[in-house]
This record gives structure tokens, sequence and C-alpha cells, in this order.
């Protein structure tokens, strides 16, 4: 059926920074075509951009594209043009197409082609490309516009590690790191557009190495010496893939910051090895000391899965006493979740949904008790704060702290400014702080 081209978009981003980067990135293609951003309820084409790592993800889309007509009907409009992009398109594409009649599917790798997609869809022919081509995406995408004080930058896509529990190997392909130079360019650009800190992020974002064999250390140094970028970030990162250059970076690159998301999962090595993990407790903690050597006041982050197949009361205590030993600064868990073609989903023994709910509770109120306390070991400090953007009251702003803890702040600051604060009270989420005075913005 031949539809009207679409004149007005938006983009939803589900899911990690690397789709809303991605997502980004196609705002940025589909404004280069003319289209106007505009609210989901209101818009010609709607761009789900999803996110398949845990369970429900697909229902969710089926029931967001649900709301999305209804809506529409309600007011009496014509239905929007619909595409789903992201993960869930990738490992369930034809699956969409069939049960939903969605215009486009567009996977991760494929989403330069959105506008050809789009036409094609218009013009009544079927718009399916999950292709994950030799050719990388990023040449044909259109150069960053405008950006916030902090901006994204994909540096690394992919993952050849295959965690027994994971479905992104199959939803974003194999490693694959960006050309050096294309990296350097990106970046010089969201500053000239903005931008004061960068994270640069991938899947496995420290396996990062180019055909010179340069490694993420040797790119970190580059952007250090892009005038006006303040602040450097990346995530995430896997313990094997941590080499001593990037250890040493974080003692001597002033614009790197203190703060390293290592995901480790769980603390029992028998559980590491049913996941593949292929790293120990043990030489997950000699890691972290040796980064320590180098950066002592590094804050850690981590991501933690409870109730994997196998999951016994023994090992659960063991990733309770690894948080214990190591006082994250914040951290991520999650209820296991089986996916499909992983795998974890045919081994025996899945845990009870009951087990697992209350194994996340401990879990939870042990990463919250650390990120508290390391909040309130702040308190009375003075830090440099990144103004990123307005606080929820009136007058109010909220930036981060080199550490990535949020802090709110009520004197005249702009957006962009990095200012020194003394920190006067702390939370569980956020710290609050008082200006000293600004630096040169
Ligand atoms: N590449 C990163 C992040 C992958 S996805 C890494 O290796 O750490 C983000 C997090 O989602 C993972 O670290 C893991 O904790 C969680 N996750 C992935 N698959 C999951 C699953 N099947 N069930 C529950 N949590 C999962
Ligand atoms: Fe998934 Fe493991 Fe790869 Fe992370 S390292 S993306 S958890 S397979
Ligand atoms: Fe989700 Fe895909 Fe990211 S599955 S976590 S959006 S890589």
């Amino acid at each position: 059926m031949v539809k009207p081209t679409p004149k007005t978009f938006a983009v939803k981003s589900f899911g990690c920074q690397m789709n809303v980067y991605d997502g980004e990135r196609m705002a940025e293609l589909m404004a280069g075509q003319g289209m106007t951003a505009v609210d989901a309820a209101d818009a010609d084409l709607v761009v789900l951009n999803t996110c398949h790592i845990r369970e429900k993800a697909t229902e969710k889309v089926f029931s967001d594209i649900g709301r999305l007509r209804k809506d529409r009907r309600v007011r009496a409009l014509d239905a929007p043009m619909i595409a789903v992009a992201g993960c869930v398109a990738q490992a369930e594409g034809e699956e969409i197409v069939r049960r939903a009649k969605v215009d486009v599917v567009v996977g991760p790798q494929a989403y330069h082609n959105l506008p050809a997609l789009v036409s094609a869809a218009a013009a009544g022919a079927p718009a399916l490309d999950t292709d994950m081509p030799l050719a990388s995406k990023f040449g044909a995408l259109p150069a960053r516009r405008r950006v916030g004080p902090t901006a994204f930058l994909t540096v690394q896509e992919g993952c050849d590690k295959f965690c027994t529990y994971c479905v992104v190997p199959y939803t974003r392909g194999a490693e694959v790191s960006r050309p050096f130079a294309a990296i350097v360019d990106e970046a010089k650009a969201l500053v000239d557009a903005g931008a004061r800190e960068i994270t640069l992020l991938g899947q496995n974002v420290n396996a990062w190495e180019d055909a010179d064999g340069r490694g993420l250390h040797d790119l970190i140094r580059a952007l250090d010496r892009i005038p006006g970028l303040a602040r450097i970030r990346y995530t995430t990162s896997h313990p094997n893939d941590m080499k001593q250059g990037l250890i040493d970076a974080h003692g001597d690159v002033e614009s790197l910051m203190p703060f390293l998301h290592l995901p480790v999962q769980a603390g029992s090595d028998r559980v590491l090895k049913a996941m593949n993990r292929s790293h120990s407790r043990d030489s997950y903690l000699r890691l972290l000391d040796r980064i320590r050597v180098v950066r002592p006041d590094i804050a850690l982050s981590g991501d933690f899965i409870v109730g994997f197949p196998g999951e016994s009361e023994a090992d659960f205590a063991e990733t309770l006493s690894l948080v214990d030993t190591v006082g994250y600064a914040q951290a991520f868990s999650f209820k296991y979740s089986p996916r499909p073609g992983t795998p974890a989903a045919d081994m025996g023994d899945q845990i009870a949904p009951a087990v697992m709910d209350e194994r996340l509770q401990r879990l939870q109120a042990a990463l919250n008790r650390d990120q508290h306390a390391f909040n309130r070991a702040s308190i009375g400090k003075t830090c440099a704060v990144l103004i990123e953007r307005r606080g929820k009251n009136a007058g109010q702003m909220l930036g981060k702290s080199p550490w990535l803890q949020s802090v709110l702040v009520e004197d005249d600051v702009a957006l962009g400014d990095i200012v020194t604060l003394q920190l006067t009270d702390a939370g569980p989420n956020s710290l609050v702080g008082r200006a000293l005075f600004a630096t040169a913005a």
C-alpha cells in the first residue's frame, strides 16, 4: 500500500548507551532528509530502537506499537509509519513484520539505509534490512550536529565473548573497531558541536584496537590533546581486555575520569565458568588491585546477574562477599533472563523466580549500602562538576563529579560549565553541592 512520505519523525531508544548513540545518529539521518523531530504521539514516522537483552523485550515492542496505533485512532489521525530498529529488529525481524505489520525493520548494522527503507515503505515495497555488511555504516552517516555538554561516541561494536546468557554477539555481530582517524575526527566534531565530555562506547570498548596495533589507551591519549575536551570516559569494559597500557593511562591522563565500569556478573568461580566469562573471582580482584595502584581513588561500577542456572545459595554468598570486598561506587544488577538461542537457556537447574527475587533484593541492599557510603564519604570535599542539564526543580542544575556521581546545585551555573563545588549533602543517588567559583568555560 502506498503511504504519504513522512515529514516528521520521533526516535525512541531503549537499552544500552550504544542504542542511545544509534538513536541520535538515526535522528541526524532523518533530519538530513529534511524531516522534523516531534513527539512520538504526533510523528509521521516513529522509530522504535529496541533492546533484546532481557525478557519481554519483544512483547514490549508489540505493545508499544499497539499503543501508538490506538492513540492515533482515538484522535482520528492516520496511523504512523513504524520502523523497528535495534537488537529486537535484528533478532526477531521477520516475526515483527509478520505479527505487527510494521513498515520498516532495520538492524543495528544497517541503519544508514533507513532513509531508503522509509522511501521503499512509502512506495509500498517491503522494507527489511538486517544485513551485517562488511563496510561499516559509519561512513554513510551525516556529520554530527549540535550536542549537549556530554556526548557518546561509539568506537567499537559487537562482541566475540559469547557469555552463555547473552544475546549481544548475535544481535550486534562480531567485534569490530572503528578506525583511529575516524574516531578522532568525530570527537573533534562533537567538541565543535558543544561537547565537553565524551564517553567512548563499545560492548567491549577496551578491546578496541587498530591494524597498527594501537589500543584504547592510544586513542584516549590522542583525544586528550583535543582543545576543549575536558573529560573522557569509556564503557563497557571486559576484565580480560583491561591491558596495562589502559591501566597506566588512568595514572597520568588528566582528562580520563577516575571511574571504571567493569562488570563481574558473579562472585563464584563455578558460576563464572558456566557463564563462560573467562575470568575468575581472583583474577578480577587482582586486576582491581593493579588499577588502584595507579589511581587509588578510582570509583568502580559493575553489572551482576543473580539466579544464573545452577547458582546455589553458596555461590550467591560469594557474590555478596565479592561486593563487600570491592566496595562498588555504583552497580547494576539483574535477574537472569533466559534468552532464546543462548546456551544458558537450555541448561538444567533453572532457578525459581521467587529465589531470584529474594537474591536480587539482598544484592541490591548491599550495593545501595555501598553506593550511599561512597556518596557520604564525599561530604565536605570539593570537586569539579560538569553541569549537564537542568534539575527537576526551578533554578536547580545537575552535573557529574569526576566519579560519575550526580550533583545538584542551585547556584548560578550554566550548561557546560565545569564548576568547583563544595559537597554538602549526600543521598543514595545524588549529592548536593555549593559553588565556590567557576573555572573558565
Ligand atoms: N558488554 C557488557 C554489557 C553487556 S549487556 C559486558 O560484557 O559486561 C549489560 C548487562 O546486562 C550485562 O553486563 C549483564 O549483567 C546483563 N545481562 C546480559 N544478558 C543477560 C541475561 N540474559 N539476563 C540477565 N541479565 C543479562
Ligand atoms: Fe554479552 Fe559477554 Fe559480550 Fe558482554 S562480554 S556483550 S555480557 S557476551
Ligand atoms: Fe540491548 Fe542491544 Fe544494547 S540487546 S543492551 S540494545 S546491544
